[in-house]
Formats: structure tokens, sequence, C-alpha cells
């Protein structure tokens, strides 16, 4: 009856169902009761049904549903650009100065990329009209739709529709924990972003954009980059006037420790994206923020400079209700929480990597994400190889809830996950990990 997401069908024939959550549980109507180590595709960060943010959507609920967001505005919409623009200030400065609502991650990227393309044709400067193409990175992941897949790395999600995909350009992503050129932080000049400089030189006045995950590159693997690199990234943006897009889908709203990762790395991007633990997992929302620079070449009298985007559901008053609370959550406790989170995942690493040696490989920590890959034979490091499927199913047989992506286990739970709940999570892990790999 049910066509289900990111699912090969028939291996799914026995589909769990859920009737209840609550903090980091999942109650299946068979009574078992699951641990959601990874926050229900990276969303519910402060667990299932938190308190705070459902009383504000009940509360919602009798003031305003829904209203046409062309014309129209809202006073939950306007407090939340407020906290969103405040959120994201940089040495106290304000790194962004428009939002526009939209309603998942993969429209908050559509977004930026026709925002990006669009502000070059309002601008009309000498060269501008050239620019056509984006540069995109090989391990990168923004989303399902044509134009976010175009801008994505070749994978199982995206290589079937690679001849729908428009004009890009790809480089190699970075990984800083199992650097390609096998550098160390301190001898390391960013080597792997000489093909991008050079390539630069040539041809950047055909880029509109440069889009990446900052940090990490969430869904091709959970692999990591430095804050340095993103510096680079953003400097030589800037020399060549490209813009640059961060899709903080997955690494915002404290993932990695600070409100977003650009400022982990002290830079301001051009346009940031946003979605998932947005709402805390509640309601479907997503952002796109933008500079008054680029937001200046479409405030315009003349019509065909505007911005002709819209989502029937953009500015949903539940979903903003639902946001607002979720970052007075943040606001009094995520730092302290995903600080706290950090040191106990990285205890986690120490004693993993004690007890399985090295069958396990490269674990890293950033924020609330922990993620290591496991030694496979046939070096098929893919989202289909099958030892994610088995892990992920021993996991579930002791009431664990991860997803690993094909021999990359990772976990990120809720901010405030129990410690109880923590070390359970911890312990079925190695279990399951030593006994599939013990012979
Ligand atoms: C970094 C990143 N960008 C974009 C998306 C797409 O978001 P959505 O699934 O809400 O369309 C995802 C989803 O996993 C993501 O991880």
């Amino acid at each position: 009856m049910i066509w289900h997401p990111m699912t090969i069908q028939r291996s799914e024939n026995s589909l769990i169902r859920i009737e209840r959550g609550e903090g980091e549980f999942i109650y299946t109507d068979k009574g078992a009761k699951i641990i959601d180590a990874i926050s229900s595709w990276w969303t519910v960060i402060h667990g299932h049904n938190h308190p705070h943010i459902m009383d504000a959507i009940r509360k919602q609920t009798s003031e305003l549903d829904h209203v046409i967001f062309a014309g129209f505005t809202h006073p939950k919409a306007e407090l939340l650009a407020r906290k969103i623009l405040n959120s994201t200030k940089l040495n106290n400065e304000f790194s962004f100065s428009k939002v526009f609502f939209s309603d998942n991650g993969s429209n908050a990227i559509e977004i930026a990329l026709k925002i990006a393309l669009q502000f070059f044709r309002n601008r009309n400067k000498k060269t501008d009209h050239k620019r056509k193409s984006f540069v995109r990175f090989s391990l990168s992941y923004h989303g399902d739709s044509i134009g976010a897949m175009s801008v994505g790395g070749d994978s199982v999600f995206t290589r079937i529709f690679r001849d729908l995909a428009f004009p890009t350009k790809e480089f190699q992503s970075p990984n800083c924990v199992r650097c390609p050129y096998q550098l160390k932080p301190e001898s390391c000049s960013t080597e792997c972003l000489d093909d991008f400089r050079k390539s630069m030189e040539q041809v950047s006045e055909d880029i509109v954009a440069v889009i990446l995950e900052p940090l990490v590159s969430g869904a091709n693997g959970m692999v990591f980059h430095s804050d340095r690199y993103l510096r680079e990234v953003r400097r030589i943006t800037q020399d060549y006037g490209i813009l640059l897009i961060l899709d903080e889908v997955f690494t915002g709203m404290y993932r990695t420790g600070s409100w977003y990762a650009f400022q982990k790395a002290t830079i301001k991007p051009d346009i940031v994206c946003l979605a998932k633990g947005l709402t805390g997992g509640t309601l479907p929302l997503a952002l796109t923020l933008t500079t008054d620079e680029i937001y200046s070449e479409f405030d315009s009298p003349d019509p065909n400079k505007a911005f002709f985007h819209g989502h029937t559901m953009s500015g949903n008053p539940l979903a903003c209700a639902a946001a607002i609370a979720s970052m007075e959550i943040l606001e009094e406790s995520g730092a302290n929480q995903v600080k706290s989170l950090e040191t106990k995942l990285n205890l986690f690493g120490n004693n993993l990597l004690k007890r399985l040696g090295d069958r396990i490989r490269d674990f890293r920590v950033l924020g609330a994400i922990a993620a290591f890959e496991v030694e496979v034979e046939l070096g098929r490091d893919e989202y289909l190889n099958p030892v994610g499927a088995k892990i992920r199913k021993a996991c579930l047989d002791n009431g664990v809830l991860i997803r690993p992506l094909g021999n990359t286990v990772y976990i990120t739970p809720p901010y405030n996950i129990a410690e109880q709940s923590l070390e359970t999570v911890f312990t079925v892990l190695t279990n399951v990990l030593e006994k599939e790999f013990t012979h």
C-alpha cells in the first residue's frame, strides 16, 4: 500500500509499526522500546514529543493554522526569521538579512541554487551572463529533487538520473580524517584544493556558486573536513566573485557544537540552507538565508527581477511555532548538551577501539555526530554494502535504531539523550560489532 522512502521494498516486508514516541524512545505496536540513535533521520534533536515544542504547536493550533504566504505574513514567521538571523551572527555581526521559507531540505537547496543563478542574471554585470555552472563535490548529498541531485556526488541516490542533471564541475571531496595526500593538520596547505584553485583560474567566470556541506559530508559517508578547508574555499570563491552556498540541512542547529558549522570556521557564506532539526523533527520546515548583497539585486521595481518561487505550505505557522520552541531549547541548553555528548562519544570511541582494534577504522566525532568504518572484505565502501543492513538489523533486534551508510556506521542521537540510553547504544553497538567480526 505505502511506497516507503529510501527503501528496498522487498527487504522491508517486516516494517516496524511505531505507535508512540517520547524522548529518545520510539515504541512499537508490539510493546517494544527502541532507542532512536539517529534522531529519526537527524531531525528529533530534542527527542520525540518534546513537551515544550508540542505545547507550542498546540497553542498555535488555537491561533492560526495556515495562511497564504504571498502578500500575507504572520507573527510566528516574523519572530522565527528574527531569531534565525540573530542565531547566525558571527563576531556579533549579522551574517544574513533575508529568510526564504520552504518545507524540506531539497527545496531549500533548489531555492539557493535558483537565487544564486538569478542574482547574476539580475545584476547583469559585464560577464555575469556567462555564469551557468555550479561546483559540486564528489561526496556531497543535497537532496533528491533534480536540482539537488545535480549538485550532489555520484551515488546510488543520483546515478540513474545523471543525464537529467544541469551543468556542474565536480571536484574531489576533502577527507581530513583519512587525507588522500597523507597530510597532518600541521603540514596541510589544503593540497586537496589544488585542482579547484587551478580550475578556477581558467573557468571562474562560468561558475555561479560552489555548494558544499560544511565540515561533514553526511549521507555519503559522514566524511569530515577541517575549518581550514572551509576558510580556503571561502577565500577562493571570494577572490573570483563566486557565491558560496552552504548546505547546513544536517549540520545546522548545533549539530557540530555551534548554531551553524560556518560559525565554527568563522566564515560568512552567501547563502545557507536549513531544515532537518529546525522544528526538532516535529513538522516540515526549511529555510534559505541570504545576504543583503544578494537580496538587493531582487529588490527592484522591475517585476522580472522578482524571485518567482513558492511552495504552497511556505511559512506554515504551526511549523514556525515549533521551530521557535526548538530554538528556545537550543538557546537554553544546546551548547552544553552537545559538548557533553561530544565528550561521551569520544570516550565511546576510545573504548570501541580498545575492544575492536583494527576491525574498525577512522573513528571520528564532531559535536553530536560519531562515525567510523567497519573493515570489510571486498573493499566495497558503498551505501549498498550488505554489512550495513546486517549491523542495522542486529542493533534493532537489541532495541537500538541506527542506519549505517554501507560500511560507515554512525550515530547522531538526540542532544538530550539520557546517559543510560547512550550507554545502552554503546553497549549494543560494541557487542554487535564484536559478534559480527570476531570470526
Ligand atoms: C545535507 C543535506 N542536504 C539536503 C538534504 C535533503 O533534505 P530533505 O530530505 O528534507 O529533502 C539532506 C537529507 O538528508 C541532507 O542531509
